[in-house]
């Protein structure tokens, strides 16, 4: 997952230094890196609740699942603004 992410990032790295005056002005590429943010403030969030999980504290669950619920919304939401991007700038 992690690797996979890293490598979503290099390529739109890339892709951002290619048109970076149009990305820096772009409302939907900064929603887009603000959506990125807490898509990994939730990753961070999740992976604490798993470990609460593997040491058995059962409290870990209402926090491992609203964050999985929000993972995934997160993620559709990123590749929404990620077509958005392309057809807008
Ligand atoms: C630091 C992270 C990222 C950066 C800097 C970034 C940057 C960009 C840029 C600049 C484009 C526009 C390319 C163009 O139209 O010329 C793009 C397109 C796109 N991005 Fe990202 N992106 C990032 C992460 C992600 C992630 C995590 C996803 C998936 C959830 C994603 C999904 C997409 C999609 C689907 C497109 C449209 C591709 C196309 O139709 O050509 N991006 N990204």
């Amino acid at each position: 997952m992690v690797t996979g992410l890293a490598l979503i990032f290099a390529s739109g790295l890339l892709m951002m230094l290619a048109e970076l005056h149009s990305f820096a002005t772009s409302v939907v590429f900064w929603t887009k890196m603000g959506l990125i943010a807490l898509l990994l403030g939730n990753g961070y969030i999740r992976m604490r609740a798993e470990n609460a999980l593997r040491q058995d504290r059962a409290a870990g669950w209402g926090r491992f699942r609203r964050t999985s619920v929000a993972s995934l919304v997160l993620w559709l939401v990123i590749l929404l603004f990620g077509t958005l991007l392309h057809s807008t700038t």
